[in-house]
């Protein structure tokens, strides 16, 4: 087959899989295994969508944001909380549902952490890739009604971006906390593993639903969930007081892939509302991106020579280096460091794998802890570039390319030999080629 053949037929692959996960208005990330909608992969499954229905793409994000807490939600202190799960139907192929989490009080039921908040990264990139005019024609979009929604996204975003910095900063580090490894989006990093030690494991019985897709070699084990269910139960038990919660939680991490990823979409979200018309919203994120800017060196891994998360309770560097560590150039921190990620590049034949190859820790086939994630590779990619490394942006895309075409759209892949693993038909895997392949070299 020829090149331009296969990349069609990629693209038809690609769009089938968004399309067969589709639920009307909101994507599963891989049906049974992932039931719901997800928080950062709605907005990497958006960014797929854009390439070829952009109407479908903000329909994604709107579907997202209903399920944002509001002031009248348990007491008013999380308004602006996009929760990492919306639970838009019933379904019993996952745990922890929408019953384990507390939250039936609210009209659409979600859980109640979050995940990293690229939201409004995506949508520049999504206008960006449409060249989006009010008046200008886009497929299918009444584009004057589509610039009224941008702006309400804009709006929601903003209050999101604000309970980052207020619930998880109070203090004004410039640093937020991260409270439960799944707000990382990274769940099982061995970067974890110090902190999580510290949680109890839970005795109450429950069952878990994810061994029943995907073998357990490449799945956390009891002795992870036991401690994620403890913080889950918790975090229920204090009544979801974000002051409680920052105080009390034995797990509290500055997490270096969410803090890198909001420090991006505060810079992105503040250009979106000077764009927009909302300048004041515009000027208060330039400060707190100011913040962290100011502070992000104390994350700075000498040994790495990249940056790693920290134990927010006890202080110490968590040093291990993953692949949210390589996002500095993406985040515009000043020590961002192309040479490392050319190390990383020459240690695994395919990358970037999520944890660097040659520590202790590395598991080639285990979720977070080694293969390759490929909306990952999208955002360092696009750091890279954007720090003057064009040849490595290549060839961190040209890897990718391969492992599109040689497996397929997998959860994740193995580093080394490029097995597809996890979940099948994945939307924002998919969604990261339809992306990619529309809108050249990002
Ligand atoms: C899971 O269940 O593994 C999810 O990643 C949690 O969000």
């Amino acid at each position: 087959m020829s090149k331009l053949a296969s990349d069609q037929s990629l693209v038809q692959q690609a769009q089938q899989t968004l399309r067969d996960n589709d639920r009307g208005g909101y994507t599963l990330p891989t049906a049974g295994l992932y039931p719901f909608q997800w928080n950062w992969d709605a907005s990497v499954t958006a960014l797929g969508w854009a390439s070829f229905e952009p109407a479908r793409a903000l329909e994604e994000l709107d579907w997202l944001l209903r399920g944002q807490w509001g002031p009248q939600d348990f007491g008013g202190g999380n308004d602006g909380l996009i929760a990492h799960i919306t639970f838009h139907t019933h379904a019993d192929s996952y745990f922890p549902g929408p019953q384990e989490w507390g939250t039936q009080a609210l009209r659409l039921r979600t859980s109640s952490i979050s995940q990293p908040p690229l939201h409004a990264t995506l949508l520049r990139w999504m206008l960006d890739l449409w060249k989006f005019e009010p008046n200008k024609p886009l497929a299918g979009v009444n584009t004057a009604q589509a610039a009224i929604k941008i702006i309400a996204i804009i709006e929601k975003l903003v209050r999101h971006h604000r309970w980052w910095y207020r619930c998880r900063d109070p203090q004004q580090t410039g640093l937020v906390v991260n409270i439960h490894p799944w707000e990382s989006g990274m769940d099982n990093s061995p970067a974890w593993d110090a902190p999580l030690s510290r949680v109890p494991e839970t005795t109450r019985a429950y069952t878990r639903k994810d061994l029943g897709h995907v073998d357990a070699s490449m799945r956390p084990p009891k002795s992870y969930y036991d401690r994620v269910v403890y913080l889950m139960d918790l975090n229920k038990a204090l009544d979801f007081d974000p002051v409680r919660i920052m105080q009390e939680c034995p797990y509290r991490v500055n997490d270096i892939g969410i803090i890198s990823i909001l420090q991006r979409a505060s810079m992105d979200l503040a250009a979106l509302c000077e764009r927009f018309g909302l300048a004041d919203a515009a000027r208060e994120l330039g400060q707190h991106v100011q913040r962290t800017q100011a502070a992000v060196g104390a994350l700075w891994s000498r040994r790495w020579q990249q940056y790693v998360s920290r134990d927010a309770i006890s202080g110490d560097l968590l040093d291990v280096p993953t692949c949210a560590g390589l996002l500095g150039a993406y985040a515009g921190f000043e020590q961002a460091s192309g040479e490392t990620a050319r190390k990383w590049l020459s240690e695994t034949p395919f990358a970037f794998p999520s944890t660097r190859s040659v520590v202790a820790s590395f598991e080639p086939q285990r979720y977070w802890r080694g293969p390759v994630w490929q909306h990952m590779n999208l955002l360092i990619a696009d750091g890279l570039a954007s720090a003057g490394h064009a040849d490595l942006a290549a060839e961190t895309r040209r890897r990718s390319m391969q492992l599109f075409e040689q497996s397929g759209f997998w959860e994740y892949y193995h580093p080394i030999t490029g097995q597809g693993l996890g979940g099948p038909r994945f939307s924002w895997t998919a969604a990261t080629y339809l992306f990619w392949n529309a809108s050249g070299q990002r």
